[in-house]
């Protein structure tokens, strides 16, 4: 079974920098192998992470949708999950899966039920698998891995952006998600010392807190994944003591 890891937060508080970060640290620091599934409709996580995605799992579903005749004899659930894996796009010791924005009118609910099943049966596969997820409360709902091991909730550095943090926190609990261990990590901080109160009144566990790093903002300026940042980068470093202090790795890198 894998260790399944969450990350979510309000639009732009740095989540998807935060999953490509961390999944770099999980490269370096650990041997394992990792499914990263970007949950977000518009996605940007292969981007950061320099990964090309052909196909979306929305396209597949579009696919099933549409009347025709099916392969002889395979059921609904089996062409899911034949066709899931075909757009999982392959790397060394690195699997990306990009959920994709569903088109047109229909529910979705009875493939996302499928899909939720079969990213589970999927998962089982891995080491690690983190899903960056969209942001904003509403969509926490639907969210495609409900079961974590822990939820990194990333919130930018302002008493307002902690406020929501802490929002998001009460609401994972009243819509009945399995967040696991749930830890804030603050983003950008520039000066941590006027936010201690706000970050008290969270009342979440501290992960740590994230620099505000120009190398971060000048690759995704230039559109350039976050693979590129040299490994003394403030940010990555910051990362690998988050990921340190949640267990996920020793806190040592091998390269
Ligand atoms: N530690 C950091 N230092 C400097 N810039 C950062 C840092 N973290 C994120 N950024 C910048 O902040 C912006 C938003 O980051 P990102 O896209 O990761 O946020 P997000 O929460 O995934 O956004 P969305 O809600 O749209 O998915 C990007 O331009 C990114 O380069
Ligand atoms: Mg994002």
């Amino acid at each position: 079974m894998p260790v399944r890891v969450a990350i979510a937060g309000k639009g732009g508080t740095g989540k998807t920098s935060f999953a490509a970060m961390l999944i770099r640290t999980l490269q370096e620091g650990t041997g394992g192998t990792i499914l990263a599934v970007d949950a977000d409709p518009n996605s940007n996580l292969h981007e950061a992470l320099g990964i090309a995605v052909p196909r979306t799992v929305a396209d597949v579903l579009e696919e099933v949708k549409t009347p025709g005749p099916p392969p002889a004899g395979m059921p609904k659930s089996q062409l899911i999950e034949y066709r899931l894996r075909s757009v999982l796009v392959e790397t060394p010791r690195l699997d990306l899966l990009s959920m994709g924005t569903p088109e047109g009118p229909g529910c979705y609910c009875f493939p996302n039920d499928l899909i939720r099943h079969h990213l589970a049966a999927l998962a089982r596969d891995y080491d690690f698998l983190v899903v960056d997820n969209e942001a904003g409360m509403e969509h926490l709902s639907r969210r495609v891995a409900q079961d974590m091991d822990m939820t990194f909730v990333l919130s930018d550095a302002t008493v307002r952006g902690l406020r929501t943090a802490g929002r998001i926190r009460a609401l994972v609990d009243e819509i009945g998600l399995k967040p696991g261990r749930v830890w804030l990590v603050v983003n950008r901080v520039v000066d941590r010392r006027p936010l201690e109160e706000a970050i008290a009144a969270t009342g979440l566990e501290v992960g740590g807190f994230i620099p505000d790093d120009k190398g971060v903002a000048d690759l995704d300026l230039h559109g350039e994944p976050l693979a590129r940042l040299p490994a003394g980068s403030p940010a990555l470093q910051a990362v690998l003591a988050v990921a340190t202090r949640a267990g996920l790795t020793d806190g040592r890198t091998s390269d």
